[in-house]
């Protein structure tokens, strides 16, 4: 089992809110997320500053991708992103579209998904998917549990490398003991903290002493 990476996503509504978070964060975590929040406010230019102060940095672009795949991709790539996210309902042609164009591609599982179409992704060469309980979800009362850890098992069963996110806090990695989950994904865990960088390296010892 491998150690669990740390990516900060950065969900703010303006690109200088993320600057200041990225500036105290991005030498904590191993992965920066331009957040969809972000992308849809700012599109690409967070991505193009971040790349800036973060050359060597792997940058992940949260488009949740619908259609379009290979300009979306191609518009990531050209501003810095290495990596991308489509959502689990587009079309496969959509992903093969997007996946030519970007270094990885990553499935976001939301609402309804099932193992065969998990299964379909593999075989177009996919290899990340992001397993995610909804802010809305977990805003109407969801919480992380069993269920979601059976599905994880199986994905990584599967092969796949299994990001996993949504409301995480430094306590609820522990149920993710013994799985072997390659990142976690936190936003405003470590954004809305008082003292951000203390809590992305909270984030680290946790992951440290857990796995
Ligand atoms: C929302 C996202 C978020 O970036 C991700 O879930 C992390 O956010 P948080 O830790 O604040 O829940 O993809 O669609």
């Amino acid at each position: 089992m491998s150690k669990p990476k740390l990516q900060i996503a950065l969900d703010s509504q303006s690109l200088s809110k993320a600057l200041e978070t990225v500036r105290e964060v991005g030498d904590v975590v191993d992965i920066i997320e331009v957040g969809t929040v972000l992308c849809l406010q700012d599109g690409m230019e967070p991505v193009r500053a971040i790349r800036a102060l973060y050359p060597e940095k792997t940058i992940l672009a949260d488009t949740k991708c619908a259609d379009a795949g290979k300009t979306v991709a191609k518009n990531c790539k050209d501003a810095g992103a290495n990596w991308m996210t489509v959502i689990c309902c587009a079309t496969i042609p959509t992903m093969q579209a997007a996946n030519k164009e970007i270094d990885e591609l990553q499935v976001e599982l939301y609402g309804d998904w099932t193992f065969d179409q998990a299964k379909a992704w593999k075989e177009i060469g996919i290899n990340q998917v992001v397993y995610h309980q909804s802010r809305d979800a977990l805003l109407s009362g969801e919480t992380w549990g069993e269920k979601d850890l059976t599905k994880i098992n199986k994905l990584v069963d599967m092969g796949f490398e299994v990001s996993v996110t949504g409301g995480l806090n430094v306590d609820t990695l522990q149920l993710f003991k013994g799985i072997d989950v390659a990142c976690f994904i936190a936003g405003r865990g470590i954004a809305e903290a008082e003292n951000p960088k203390k809590a992305a390296e909270d984030f680290k010892n946790k992951i440290n002493e857990i796995f």
